[in-house]
């Protein structure tokens, strides 16, 4: 073994260091077994302005189009919502035959406005479809957050901005593009929107009179099921990128998983930088599984449940179905609340979220992850 050659001043401080170990366990001994009651005016301010959870009230509902509703809420405390980034989505959580669910919405409404929050829902789920049917105004819910960070950052991004969007996902990005032209020096905003019919579009109105107001601002509406005069036709394009000047400008994208399959390798053909295209994340469902049955094994502090769980559905559809309560919040593998650790079994899970350390030691979002084999998980 290579002998480690020190000379006394580095002996003298690794010596003083040790000996904080021992000075430290004295003071511990000594200390007091009650946690400190001081609170920091910081962290009071904080948890006041973003509580971890709040009860809210439902107060509008509002049919957008076929299949898309919006939906206002307040606070029950009627105090105001906590300050958020547009582009943030909260979780609401709802309880259904018995059932807690919690989902991940964008909130569709103005970060200008504190009072009451919207957020735009297509009617797809279990949740959604609640939300459609049996959704009351005065109905009590409870809500988390704001979470997320597909923002626009003056800092990071350009002044020239593209957004590509597809039907309801324009939730998100309309508070986006309002902060943008509202708080930003914007140079120029495009917006590309793209929708099955004309019916089909969300806001047709408010983006229309944004173009009247802001000269920088521009709207290519694109339908794939309808011709019409001075509407595209077909899908979000190359051709139409390429009228917007595209070079040098930010893009922001956000619609269903086949949309980012269709626009991801045309800006790969357009040497559009990655530093420039920011993505709303989405969960990727792969379509190759079954519906074929495995054992799921949870262990949660000291108890254990066997639940059914199926490779065609994730294992926290498994534990929400069968009422063990997983942590969760963004829902699509991003945020890390659901991270758990797989004992044993064989997985499909979508890994993007994960640091190489979660790999290592076989951490796991159960969100985003679904069973080939009996499963064995730890879940914190
Ligand atoms: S809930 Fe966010 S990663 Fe699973």
């Amino acid at each position: 073994m290579k002998d480690i050659k020190m000379n006394e001043k580095k002996k003298k401080s690794i010596a003083q260091f040790v000996d904080l170990f021992d000075a430290r366990d004295e003071i511990i001994k000594h200390s007091s077994k009650n946690l400190p009651t001081y609170q920091y005016p910081a962290n009071l301010l904080a948890q006041e302005l973003h509580p971890d959870s709040f009860s809210v009230q439902l107060v509008k509902i509002v049919n957008e189009t076929n299949d898309i509703k919006s939906f206002w809420f307040t606070r029950e405390s009627k105090e105001n919502f906590p300050p958020f980034l547009p582009g943030s989505y909260i979780t609401l959580q709802v309880e259904i035959d018995g059932r807690i669910y919690k989902r991940a919405y964008s909130i569709s409404s103005s970060s200008n406005s504190l009072k009451e929050y919207r957020i735009t829902v297509k009617k797809a789920g279990i949740v959604s479809r609640y939300l459609f049917s049996s959704a009351k105004e005065g109905n009590i819910f409870l809500m988390e957050g704001p979470f997320g960070d597909f923002h626009y950052q003056s800092l990071r991004d350009r002044k020239e901005v593209i957004f590509l969007v597809g039907g309801s996902f324009l939730a998100g990005c309309y508070p986006m593009i309002l902060d943008c032209l509202e708080n930003h020096k914007i140079q120029s905003l495009s917006l590309i929107y793209g929708t099955k019919t004309v019916n089909d579009i969300l806001w047709k109105k408010e983006l229309d009179d944004l173009q009247k107001k802001y000269k920088n601002f521009h709207v290519t509406y694109v339908l794939s099921e309808e011709k019409r005069d001075d509407y595209a036709f077909g899908f979000i394009s190359e051709e139409l990128i390429l009228k917007e000047s595209y070079q040098g400008k930010s893009f922001f994208i956000s619609g269903p998983q086949k949309m980012y399959e269709h626009l991801n390798p045309i800006l790969k053909s357009l040497d559009v930088p990655n530093e420039l295209v920011h993505h709303e994340i989405f969960a990727t469902k792969p379509e190759d599984l079954a519906s074929v049955k495995h054992n799921l094994t949870v262990h949660y502090r000291d108890e254990t449940y066997t639940i059914p769980c199926y490779e065609n559905e994730t294992l926290f559809t498994s534990m929400e179905k069968n009422r063990v309560l997983l942590k969760v919040c963004c829902t699509v593998g991003v945020c890390g609340f659901c991270k758990s650790k797989l004992l044993s079994g064989e997985v499909k899970t979508d890994m993007s979220g994960l640091r190489h350390g979660d790999i290592t030691y076989h951490f796991i979002h159960p969100c985003v992850t679904y069973p080939l084999s009996d499963i064995v998980l730890e879940i914190f």
